[in-house]
């Protein structure tokens, strides 16, 4: 089943953007979409060398030439293989989530994730939550 998650003007052309996703056993996970020179790919948003290192920390994640670019020891990741051939995290790839995008509409197809919400796993999105405030 193919679950709306944004629209490609959502998605920055530098950086990234970041939702959740509840696994098959219930645990939640975030993922985050970055844009390609065409199109967008989806990536678990986690490094490969420390996999409790995301990413997007909540503001995006850091990306330069088309490579995303782990905040901790730099290594760089290409956005449209998630394969990295530098630093520390060398030789890795990151984890692909299934997307498809349609009519500017980006849709999780990935059938063993379920949409959750917008933005990490600590913003659920709730009244409380202020990360989405329009100003
Ligand atoms: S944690 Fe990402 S390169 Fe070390």
């Amino acid at each position: 089943m193919a679950t709306l998650i944004a629209s490609t003007d959502d998605v920055p052309e530098s950086g990234s953007y970041l939702f959740t996703v509840e696994e098959t056993d219930g645990s939640l996970e975030e993922v985050i979409l970055v844009a390609l020179a065409d199109g967008v790919s989806a990536w678990k948003n986690f490094c490969q060398h420390e996999t409790d290192q995301r990413l997007d920390r909540g503001n995006g994640a850091a990306m330069r030439d088309g490579e995303i670019i782990c905040p901790k020891h730099g290594s760089m990741f290409d956005a449209e293989s998630g394969y990295c051939d530098n630093g520390k995290a060398a030789g890795s790839t990151l984890v692909e989530v299934e997307i498809s995008v349609r009519h500017g509409q980006i849709y999780l197809t990935d059938d063993d994730l379920e949409f959750r919400h917008e933005g990490g796993i600590d913003d659920d999105g709730g009244p409380s939550s202020t990360s989405h405030l329009q100003l």
